[in-house]
């Protein structure tokens, strides 16, 4: 862990508040199994996400659209089970929340009972304000996204940053604030300017995390996957790779195969034994048959 406040008690909606206040960075990242949950445990961070990229990252589809609400909540289901203190946020696939108020209620309602998360992220300002308000009212915490939305990237020219001129900026900052007023507990802010975060935090009271949105956020979000270098596919600009581990693994999994392929794998070491009494016993035995 490291030295830097890594947190130990359960984090809590009104212990983010308090960081946030005093100006300490919020850390998220996104995890899909139980491995990579008991990985960001140990290094300390303060929200886990497990985000719709899994459709992307683990599952192999070729956008987030496709990720189905029981792909999400095995995956999430997995997480749960390896976290403690970070708060953990659930991603509403894309269909699974939009057309209607009990839809959104109904869904949601799965991803706190079967799954145990504290909150749930929704993308889009528009009719998704409605979705938030309706959630709220239903005791589900909600965190928005807004910026790039990448449920709905093709109606927003594919994934590109977003808010790049002064109106699509307000336009962005009018969705953080409505989503506030409906009452979100935090929002994510995706591949905006740094400008326009450095805009949209004062008015805001709620955190607000980054990706690929400068350093003005309150705290800040990556893919597991994307900061770790374990995905092959593009990296978007505001990613930054703390390790290779793709390298490493393909080079692991590669000399396991050159051992058993050349009868070094497994070793003497690696084995079980019988007490010989037993192994000679044993060849008796096949020998009457
Ligand atoms: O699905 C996801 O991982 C996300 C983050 C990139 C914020 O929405």
């Amino acid at each position: 862990m490291s030295a830097h406040a890594a947190p130990q008690k359960k984090v809590t909606l009104g212990s983010l508040a308090a960081k946030k206040e005093a100006g300490e960075s919020l850390v998220m990242v996104t995890a899909y199994d139980h491995p990579s949950a008991q990985i960001v445990e140990e290094a300390g961070v303060d929200l886990v996400l497990v985000g719709d990229s899994a459709a992307m990252t683990v599952l192999g589809y070729d956008s987030t659209v496709p990720v189905t609400i029981d792909e999400m909540l095995m995956l999430t289901r997995a997480v749960r089970r390896g976290l403690s203190v970070p708060l953990l946020v659930g991603d509403l696939p894309f269909g699974s929340y939009e057309a209607s108020d009990e839809l959104a209620i109904s869904t949601a309602q799965r991803f706190v009972k079967e799954a145990g998360v504290d909150l749930v992220k929704i993308e889009r300002g528009g009719a998704t304000v409605d979705r938030a308000r309706a959630l709220v009212r239903a005791g589900i915490p909600v965190v928005g996204h807004v910026g790039l939305t990448p449920q709905t990237a093709t109606a927003l020219g594919g994934y590109r940053a977003q808010g790049r001129t002064a109106d699509a900026a307000l336009a962005v900052i009018e969705d953080a604030l409505a989503l506030q007023d409906a009452g979100c507990s935090m929002l994510v802010i995706e591949a905006v300017p740094s400008e326009v975060t450095a805009a949209l935090v004062p008015l805001l009271h709620i955190p607000v995390i980054g990706i690929g949105a400068g350093p003005d956020a309150d705290g800040q979000v990556l893919v597991f996957h994307d900061l770790l270098g374990l995905y092959d596919g593009g990296a978007a600009k505001f990613v930054k790779r703390y390790a290779e581990l793709r390298g490493a693994a393909v080079a692991g999994v590669t000399a396991y195969a050159d051992e058993v392929r050349g009868g070094l794998y497994p070793g003497p070491e690696h084995g079980y034994t019988m007490p010989a009494d037993e192994a000679a016993r044993l060849r008796e035995l096949l020998a009457a048959r």
